[in-house]
Order: C-alpha cells, then structure tokens, then sequence
C-alpha cells in the first residue's frame, strides 16, 4: 500500500479526491472527458491489469464541477481469474487517498420484468451470490472491524441526492436490489428465476465486492446500474452478448454522464 501511495501521490502531485467513481461496462467515457491525471493500472504498484473489452484500465484524477475526483476507468472481476482481495485493492486505496463517498457503476441484466433496456437504477441493496466474500482473510483493523455491519450500504441520503438530480434532469430511475453472480456465464433462466424469487430487479458480475469493501472501510456507497439487456429467460428466449450490453449501454450513456456530473456536484 505504501508503494502504491507513493506512486500515486508523485505523479498526480499529492491529489487528494473526495468523490471516487468505478465505471463499468461501455461507461468509461466520461473519465476521457474529465482528466486531469491518468495513471495506466499497469503502470500503478501492486495494481492488475483489467482485461474486458470495453475497459481502459486507468486510474484518472480530476477536478469536476470544483469536487476533486478519482475515477477507475474500467474495473477487474473475479471471473478474469483475480483474487477478491485484488479486485478490492483500489477501493482500499481510495480509502488511503481520502475518498468519503463512491459511486458504483455497472451494466446490469433485468430481473425485474417492467425494467427496459437503458433504464438506470438505483441500488438500493444487494444480494451477494459469488460465493465468497472479499473479507475472508486476517482482517487489518486499520481499515474496518472483523463483523461489519452491512445493513445501509446504499446510503439513503447518497440514494436521495441522486434522485433529486435525476428529477431534474427529466430522468426517471428505477430502484432495485442488485444480485451478484460470479459470472463470466450469463446465467440459466433458472438462475434469473431464483434471483427474482430472492428479492433481486437486476443481475451482474460486479460491484457487490467493491461494495462490501468500502461500507468495511467507512466509505459512503451509491450504486447506479445501467439495464442493458433483460435478464436470461425474462423476455421470451432471446440469448445474451456481451455485443448488447455494450450497445445498449453506449445509448443510455448520455443521461448517464449527465447524472453524474449533476451528482458530483451535488456531493
Ligand atoms: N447477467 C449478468 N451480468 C450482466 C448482464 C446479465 O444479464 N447484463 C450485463 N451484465
């Protein structure tokens, strides 16, 4: 951590970001828009490489809308063969650079049966179904305790500012409880069944670990998913690409970098 701080600190001459942003799938445009610093992972100590198509893999700093910001652009999965421990590592090092609040973003199938493709939703919760947990492992209480709670990861305040700005803006989001597969299979009709059974409105790959590690860490989490295809089995039999996902998240792109730009600045 301390080599990765260092790094860190002397190319983006001591930056210290209060907002920090994962961007997910076909999201990552809005770091090429707002770029003060940019740091390749690979270039980073102790950083891995992202390997998704539709993922740049950088670290960008920058002031937005006077709120000083750090971006992943571009995040590692579990299912690329990572550890949880390493795809949880940047969350920490926001932590260490300062960050209060975090904005997950994602591209999301469609549990829930009135969601379209385009729509953003607003995570109220989650159901974390990869199997494992990025915690297992001797804790280090210098970031959070062995039993953190989990019950308002999704802050409501966080969650209400977002729905002010997308009142706004003339957006409409749904809300919903994100379900966390390990991927990188899509998954049966079956799966997306159960997932609906369980409480959850859309389903993906990601976002559940980070989520974890920041509440651990004290960090303020919001969610926002991008619907980019409805789930396996949810509209009749059509099957899933990631093609689509990064098409249908390429149209909802607009109102989503509007979204955030109002959200940052709400912060
Ligand atoms: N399932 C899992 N992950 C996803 C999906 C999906 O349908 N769409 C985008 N990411």
């Amino acid at each position: 951590m301390e080599d990765t701080l260092k790094y860190i600190n002397e190319k983006t001459n001591n930056f210290k970001p209060e907002i920090g942003i994962i961007l997910g799938s076909g999201l990552g445009e809005f770091a090429d828009e707002n770029c003060d610093y940019a740091l390749f992972y690979t270039e980073i100590p102790n950083f891995i490489k992202s390997t998704v198509h539709g993922h740049k893999g950088r670290l960008v700093f920058a002031n937005i809308n006077g709120k000083r910001v750090v971006m992943m652009q571009g995040r590692n999965h579990f299912y690329e063969g990572h550890s949880m421990a390493e795809i949880t590592y940047p969350v920490k090092v926001m932590k260490k650079l300062g960050v209060k609040n975090l904005i997950l973003t994602n591209a999301a199938g469609a549990v829930n049966e009135s969601f379209k493709p385009s729509d953003l939703m607003i995570i109220t919760d989650h159901i974390n179904f990869m199997g494992t947990n990025p915690l297992i492992g001797p804790n280090d209480a210098d970031f959070g305790e062995r039993f953190p709670d989990m019950s308002e990861i999704y802050k409501k305040d966080l969650i209400k500012v977002a729905d002010e700005c997308a009142e706004k803006l003339g957006i409409k989001p749904q809300h919903g409880v994100y379900f966390a597969s390990s991927g990188p299979s899509y998954e049966t009709p079956a799966e997306i069944k159960m997932a609906r059974i369980m409480g959850a409105d859309a389903v993906g790959m990601s976002t559940v670990p980070e989520a974890i590690v920041a509440n651990y860490c004290g960090i303020n989490v919001l969610g926002i998913s991008c619907i980019s295809n409805a789930a396996a089995g949810v509209k009749g039999g059509q099957s899933l690409s990631h093609e689509e996902v990064i098409e249908t998240t390429n149209s909802a792109k607009a109102s989503f970098k509007a979204l955030l730009q109002a959200i940052i600045y709400a912060f």
